[in-house]
């Protein structure tokens, strides 16, 4: 749409570095990341040194990019987006002091963005906020919450300990597959047999929304010194065994949580919901129960700068106060 407000966003909450130019409501016109797993796949999780640095490095070609990409000059750019937090502070910083640094520079709004609405609401990427039950599953968080519209959310639950996909990580460590641990277990649990190993669904009868992780991956610790990692059809085995206990959980807890909220719509989004059979046990768990889900797609699953530059389209477009440019980055920001 012609006419529509654009907005640059900025995404550097962890190690990806991502930009995006976003026509409200939904026309992406850029959307680059720079991923920096190769680099940190070294140290076999993020080092938050190395993470800020290298976005440094990234960020301004990369805005220079998704100018190019999206044939637009900074001029046409109406308000300038980053994550204000959750993440590490010293990734959190170098986005959020690009954007207030264009936002100062063009006369332009500049918009602090949560990280956890940025994955909250990017199933409805280009679309209305609908009130539903949503589930968060990404590295660092798992939660239900229940959406009553745009800026409205009432956290259900969250995990205790660890986020599904820090046990996903953790687990791919054990077994000495590449990080991010999430692909790697998906892939392999796909030739492997989910009966093999029985492991704990942890809190699963607990009727609240809460969650807790880290039992799981005691017990995948507990068992791995019994089994030949050498082969290949044993490690697929734990992968397909594990996948499948988290799984379990995340499915029978949404699905309850909807049914308490009296809620017909389910929504999944965060970088663990890339997940292929957690995508299938969430399409078969909504139909048997007549609910209707909405999944992230899954280039918005992971961490990107669409979905920071979507939640800052719909501030723009209802006309509200933009954030001050003493604004902070909060790396404990609760949702
Ligand atoms: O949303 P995200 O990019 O970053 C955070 O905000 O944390 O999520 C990253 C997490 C990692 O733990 C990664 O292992 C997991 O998402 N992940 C997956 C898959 N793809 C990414 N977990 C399971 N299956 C996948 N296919
Ligand atoms: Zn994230």
């Amino acid at each position: 749409m012609i006419g529509a407000p654009v907005v640059l966003a900025i995404e550097t909450s962890c190690d990806e570095t991502a930009v995006a130019l976003l026509r409200a409501p939904g026309e992406l016109l850029a959307a680059e990341v720079a991923s920096q797993i190769e680099l940190h796949n070294r140290f076999g999780g993020v080092v938050p040194e190395v993470a800020s640095r290298n976005h440094l490095l990234a960020l301004r070609p990369l805005i220079e990019r998704a100018l190019r990409e999206a044939r637009v000059g900074l001029e046409a750019v109406a308000g300038l987006a980053a994550t204000a937090g959750p993440g590490l502070a010293t990734s959190l910083m170098v986005g959020f002091s690009a954007a207030k640094g264009l936002a100062v520079g063009l006369r332009k709004p500049f918009f602090a963005i949560n990280h956890l609405e940025g994955h909250l609401l990017s199933p409805f990427f280009g679309g209305p906020v609908e009130t539903c039950v949503a589930l968060i599953v990404s590295g660092g968080h798992t939660m239900l919450v229940e959406v009553l519209g745009a800026g409205k959310y009432r956290l259900l639950g969250r995990t205790r300990d660890d986020a599904a996909g820090e046990a996903f990580d953790k687990v791919a460590k054990l077994l000495r597959l590449p990080y991010p641990g999430g692909p790697e277990i998906d892939r392999r649990a796909r030739a492997g047999n989910a009966g093999r190993f029985p492991l704990p669904r942890s809190m699963i009868d607990s009727g609240d929304a809460a969650f807790s992780f880290s039992g799981l991956k005691t017990a995948v610790r507990y068992l791995l010194p019994k089994l030949d990692l050498e082969g290949e059809q044993t490690v697929a085995d734990v992968c397909a065994s594990f996948q499948e206990a988290v799984v379990d959980v995340l499915v029978a807890k949404t699905i309850a949580a909807a049914r308490q909220c009296g809620r017909k719509l389910v929504t999944v989004s965060g970088g663990v919901s890339c997940n292929s059979r957690l995508r299938e046990r969430f399409r078969e768990a909504c139909a048997a129960n007549g609910l209707e889900l909405r999944l992230a797609e899954p280039a918005l699953c992971t961490d990107n700068a669409a979905m920071i530059a979507f939640v800052a389209a719909g501030r723009l477009e209802r006309g509200e106060e933009p954030s001050p440019l003493t604004a902070e980055i909060s790396p404990n920001l609760a949702l």
